[in-house]
């Protein structure tokens, strides 16, 4: 394919497999693949369980809302792997949508429990059951997700492998190549 001139944008439920298929993926592609948990991590200089409990989830959503609008305008293609919060905020939702191909990673509640329990680095996990709280997280989020996404993959039917080939298909029929 030519070269992608707009960044993939990966959505989805914590455990739906962003990370993961965002790295193949831009190793498939020859990109960068930025995560936003990442990015978010180093501009506040300690991990997302300690933001959380020192400075609470409102300043974690800021930082989240910050580091997204640069990367979304910095006019470099990329593989981007938000976390599952981020289409919460209209103007998250607004700045992906402008910026690239916003792609949802999907699975279901089920799924997501077995891949994300007894993870301690995500702190809306903490002392909680997890399945309640997937089912919830899913129940809040869907319709955003939905209403976000120009191509939905469902990581519980398919492997990382065959996810990549979907989003490269996709991404080669929507291409705006230089
Ligand atoms: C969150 C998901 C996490 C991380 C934070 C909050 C959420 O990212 O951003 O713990 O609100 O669902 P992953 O989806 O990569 O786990």
């Amino acid at each position: 394919m030519g070269v992608l001139i707009y960044p993939i944008i990966l959505i989805g439920p914590m455990g739906s497999g962003k990370s993961t298929i965002g790295r193949l993926l831009a190793a498939r592609l020859g990109l960068d693949c930025v995560d936003l948990d990442v990015v978010i991590v180093e501009k506040a200089g300690k991990n997302i369980p300690r933001i959380f409990e020192e400075d609470g989830e409102c300043v974690f959503r800021a930082l989240e809302a910050e580091s997204l609008a640069l990367l979304c305008t910095d006019g470099k293609a990329k593989v981007l792997a938000t976390g599952g919060g981020a289409v919460m905020s209209a103007p998250n939702r607004e700045r992906m949508k402008q910026a690239g191909k916003v792609i949802w990673l999907d699975a279901p509640p089920e799924v997501l429990a077995k891949r994300i329990a007894g993870d301690s680095n995500r702190p809306l996990l903490n002392g909680v059951d997890v399945l309640a709280k997937a089912k919830v997280l899913d129940n809040q989020r869907r319709k955003y997700y939905e209403m976000s996404a120009d191509f939905r993959v469902d990581t519980s039917k398919v492997s990382a492998a065959q996810a990549v080939d979907a989003i490269v298909a996709f991404a080669n029929s929507n291409k705006e190549s230089e």
